[in-house]
């Protein structure tokens, strides 16, 4: 439930009202890459279809949340924006618990005092969207700020000392996207997930190119096109998605790896085969044994 969003118009329901600019600049793109266009009769109904999922405005928002409602779900965690006290009130009244990321203290203060139950942190190096304050920074901080309302600490961890540092830090918890991308139980692409584990930590790049908001994701010639002088500008959310999701939908179709960009923070150091989520929890479980281990046997060494 973003708190800021662009007027939507007719761009979702007609795809003659998506903005054009964006959408030929994508198309010459691709074509030059031999990546082959969508089958003619389908593409409009592939891109409606995937339009259809792109649910921001606060109408839509809150019909998702009605969706959510209907089954059986502990905890509701919302993004890019601050929940309503009422749709907070709506929550608790059935005993669900409420989250909210953030990415600075201003917007962890905002959250609590919409009644949020519990902040995630996310520091600048995780995936999808962040601020710009790495997680070293932004966690004590937001730890501090909101106390003693719990934290969740993200944005960089995928491994049992980082999990360490985030408790020490006075965390109480973790939480993580990335790296459950190199699973076996991750529905990315065979070739997004190759390529996820050749890039390393500066691959994982910031840009607006995404969503029309500060999005990290994997750099690759998608995200270098939009860096170019000739590149019409990103639009504001949600209609930089849509007006992308033409070439998107061209790049996974044709498997065109060389632009597969999905939302990856820096931890993608860490993806070099593919592994499952069982694994990747007995992993830093032990790692984070293994760190409170050292920290006792250095201080007992006093
Ligand atoms: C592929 C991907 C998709 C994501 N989608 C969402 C999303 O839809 N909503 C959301 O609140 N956060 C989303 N995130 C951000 C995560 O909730 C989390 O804050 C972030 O991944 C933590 O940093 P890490 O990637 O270093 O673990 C996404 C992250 C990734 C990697």
């Amino acid at each position: 439930m973003p708190g800021r969003h662009a007027e939507l118009g007719r761009a979702k329901l007609d795809p003659a009202a998506i903005p054009q600019a964006q959408v030929r600049f994508l198309r010459e793109l691709l074509d030059a890459a031999s990546v082959p266009g969508l089958p003619q009769a389908e593409a409009e109904a592939m891109i409606e279809q995937e339009v259809a999922k792109v649910n921001m405005t606060r109408e839509e928002s809150e019909a998702l949340l009605d969706v959510a409602l209907r089954h059986p779900v502990k905890m509701v965690v919302n993004a890019l924006g601050v929940p309503s006290r009422e749709q907070v009130e709506r929550l608790h009244a059935r005993g669900i618990r409420v989250g909210g990321l953030v990415g600075k203290v201003e917007h962890a203060l905002r959250q609590r005092e919409a009644g949020v139950d519990v902040i995630v942190a996310v520091g600048a190096e995780g995936g999808g969207h962040t601020g710009n304050i790495s997680s070293m920074i932004l966690w004590p901080q937001v730890v501090d700020a909101v106390a003693p309302t719990p934290v969740l600490a993200a944005g960089g961890v995928g491994s049992g000392r980082q999990m360490a540092a985030a408790l020490a830090i006075g965390a109480s918890g973790v939480w993580c996207g990335s790296i459950w991308l190199g699973t076996k139980e991750s529905d990315l692409l065979p070739e997004e997930k190759e390529a996820l584990f050749e890039a390393d930590a500066d691959d994982a790049v910031q840009t607006l190119s995404r969503t029309g908001k500060q999005c990290r994701v994997l750099r690759s010639r998608l995200t270098d096109a939009w860096e170019a002088p000739d590149a019409p500008p990103v639009l504001p959310m949600p209609l930089q998605t849509i007006a992308t999701m033409e070439a998107r939908l061209r790049i996974n179709r044709g498997r065109a790896k060389a632009f597969m960009s999905p939302p990856v923070g820096q931890i993608v150091h860490r993806l070099r085969e593919e592994t499952t989520v069982r694994q990747v929890i007995a992993d830093m479980l032990m790692e984070f044994s293994d760190s409170i281990d050292r920290i006792d046997r250095a201080l007992a060494r006093d």
